[in-house]
């Protein structure tokens, strides 16, 4: 028998199930619906704020199976996608190129659905390029862009400051970087000393740190996403996403 039930942490939560009041329980006011197409929405966020800059390069870092970077796809001569998933870039590219990949849906138990999934119409595929790589650790060669995305990575990274300390030399000057993250810290992922999110301190004020001195926020906002687990179950989350200017500095 499991002692999962005798944890402080499982005793909080179901407190709050059983008795807690909508205020108490909800952060949040919208509903799963608002939650669907996430790396789109990322993307439209980001580019809504890029409005009439240069359009040349986008890099999507923790690109997954490519959903915002086909989504740049829309307006950049050139978007790239990585990730340190080989098999996460495989099927970005897989999609790219045949417009649709199989996949199949958990319903419950050992049940399973195949379905497929498509590209959305619109996308330019042959303008993207995916690569398994580590964010951490980016080919000197990368070159500049004019818009960068990284959602929801920061907080699987075992050494954040790597990135954040590469992303001022990533951006052209004025050009635009969204980070969106949960701030779901686990030490299995980011050895604790090294969240931004800290006693005392938010992990959006740890970002706005590291960033200082060559970007300028433009603006925050929750962004729910939803990714399901199984047909009874989903998991139901909101990033902080934040959108920031490459300034000279
Ligand atoms: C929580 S998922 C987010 C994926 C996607 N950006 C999205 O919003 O759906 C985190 C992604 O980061 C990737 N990742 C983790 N560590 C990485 C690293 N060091 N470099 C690049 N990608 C990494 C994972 O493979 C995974 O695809």
């Amino acid at each position: 028998m499991s002692d999962t039930y005798e944890t402080t942490d499982l005793l909080n939560q179901y407190l709050l199930f059983h008795f807690g009041t909508a205020e108490q329980q909800l952060a949040f006011p919208e509903g799963m619906h608002a939650a669907l197409n996430f790396p789109q929405r990322c993307a439209q966020a980001a580019l809504s704020a890029h409005g009439a800059r240069p359009k040349r390069r986008a890099l999507d870092l923790g690109c997954a199976v490519g959903g915002a970077t086909f989504e740049l796809s829309r307006t950049f001569d050139q978007s790239i996608g990585i990730d340190f998933s080989g098999s996460f870039a495989s099927a970005a590219q897989k999609i790219g190129r045949e417009g649709r990949h199989t996949c199949l849906r958990h319903e419950e138990g050992k049940q399973f659905t195949e379905l497929e999934v498509a590209l959305p119409e619109g996308v330019s595929p042959e303008t993207t390029h995916f690569a398994q790589g580590d964010a951490q650790a980016l080919p000197a060669d990368l070159g500049v862009f004019d818009l960068v995305l990284a959602c929801n990575l920061i907080c699987r990274l075992n050494q954040p400051e790597l990135l954040l300390d590469r992303l001022p030399a990533l951006l052209n000057q004025g050009g635009t970087l969204l980070i969106t993250t949960p701030l779901t810290w686990m030490d299995a992922y980011t050895p604790e000393a090294r969240w931004l999110s800290q006693p005392g301190q938010s992990g959006f004020e740890g970002l706005s740190k590291a960033l200082s001195g060559h970007f300028d926020l433009i603006s925050v906002e929750d962004m729910p996403f939803i990714i399901r687990e199984h047909r009874r179950k989903y998991q139901y989350s909101f990033a902080q996403a934040s959108i920031w200017r490459r300034t000279s500095g």
